[in-house]
């Protein structure tokens, strides 16, 4: 076990964190577990250096998409590189291991749903388990907006669909409707075993981004809407279809979580600065200085309020601390446009992959 201590340590932290991740599901009483996160919470604590890090060399991950290989984009500063979150309190996050995922989700389908970063978290996991397993042959196939990484041998289906809003937009005579109560794209989650779903940064587009032209609601139109009650709606939406239709003895489902970004230098208190342009170090701080992000408050009340199990990552707040993280001047808008939103790999999504990995390795399933 190496860095993470002695064994026994590593399985009692396990089932601690497995319950940090399942807590929001209890809300109502549904499942009498009791929930002692005691001196470990996995998502509260401090990134340190670790030289055994990162856990794969981009290079030899021959599908990683150009939008996230920094270093090959002349990325020079590796610090970045060798964080490890490391939990507050008394406990370790296990190591990524990539061959003891895939015996686990043998015969199994797992899909990420939603936009770029979505893509980004798909990406991070498709290295780390290629890396695992290097002589394994893998499959890739892109077929409109489904990517899927499969491993034959294994059975195992990685895919990724991209939906970035969750639910609808429909093209009509008068426009294009955001359907905020819509929710068509379901069919093609139906049966996978594992799910992990992700939206907001789109809700957030105005001008030419913006994909829609109205709003829907019923037989309601708006010109706009706050965006965070419209993005409450569309996941109430999500959430009553997830606790209608889907039987949670099949299949097991994750929130993404917010993944912040870094394009206001105040948010951490460094006003002069140019978004995430050469930060080179995490912030080391016990609270992020702009505090939690609002829309991470929509989706943990959302969730409460759900019948349904789901896992949440909570990876907002380790996230928000990874001011170095970013892409910024070596992603595809290079110095004309910094991407202080998505994250280099390896880097932070790796973490999150590692919150998927003990969570599924602690369900028996
Ligand atoms: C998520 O993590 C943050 C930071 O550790 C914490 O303040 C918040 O309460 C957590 N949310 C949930 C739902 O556990
Ligand atoms: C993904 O690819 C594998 C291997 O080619 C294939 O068997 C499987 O049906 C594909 N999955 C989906 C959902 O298209
Ligand atoms: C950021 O780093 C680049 C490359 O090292 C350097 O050319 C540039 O002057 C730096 N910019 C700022 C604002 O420090």
């Amino acid at each position: 076990m190496g860095v993470f201590g002695g064994a026994k340590f590593v399985v009692i932290s396990l089932l601690v964190i497995d319950q940090v991740v399942a807590t929001l599901g209890h809300a109502k009483g549904k499942r009498e577990e009791t929930v002692d996160t005691g001196s470990c919470d996995a998502f509260t604590g401090t990134w340190v250096h670790d030289g055994s890090y990162p856990l794969y060399d981009p290079s030899q991950c021959p599908f990683l998409e150009k939008q996230f290989d920094c270093l090959e984009n002349g990325r020079l500063d590796k610090g970045y590189l060798e964080y490890r979150w490391k939990p507050a309190g008394d406990c370790d996050l296990p190591r990524f291991d990539g061959r003891h995922f895939l015996s686990r989700l043998r015969g199994k389908r797992l899909m990420f749903v939603g936009d770029s970063l979505s893509l980004n978290q798909w990406q991070s996991l498709a290295c780390m388990v290629h890396t695992a397993v290097p002589e394994a042959k893998y499959t890739l196939t892109r077929v409109a907006g489904l990517s899927n990484f499969s491993f034959p041998e294994y059975g195992v289906q990685l895919l990724f669909f991209r939906d970035p809003f969750l639910v609808d937009i429909v093209s009509t005579s008068t426009g294009r409707a955001l359907r905020l109560d819509s929710l068509q794209s379901a069919e093609i989650w139906e049966g996978v075993d594992v799910l992990i779903f992700n939206s907001w940064h789109w809700w957030l587009h105005v001008g030419r981004k913006q994909p829609w032209d109205y709003i829907q609601e019923g037989d309601k139109t708006y010109k706009d809407m706050n965006r965070l009650v419209a993005y409450e709606k569309a996941l109430n939406t999500w959430a009553k279809w997830v606790d209608s239709s889907v039987d949670p003895s099949k299949t097991t489902i994750f929130y993404q979580g917010i993944s912040p970004d870094h394009a206001n230098a105040s948010d951490w208190g460094e006003p002069k600065a140019n978004a995430c342009l050469n930060q080179t170090r995490p912030l080391a701080v016990s609270r992020y200085p702009a505090g939690p992000n609002p829309a991470e408050l929509v989706v943990e009340r959302v969730i409460r309020s759900m019948t349904y199990p789901v896992h949440l990552l909570n990876v907002t707040y380790l996230s928000q601390l990874r001011i170095d993280g970013h892409p910024s001047m070596y992603g595809l808008g290079r110095r004309r446009m910094l991407d202080c939103s998505h994250w280099c790999l390896p880097g932070v999504p790796d973490t999150w992959n590692v919150f998927l990995y003990q969570s599924l390795v602690a369900h028996s399933f």
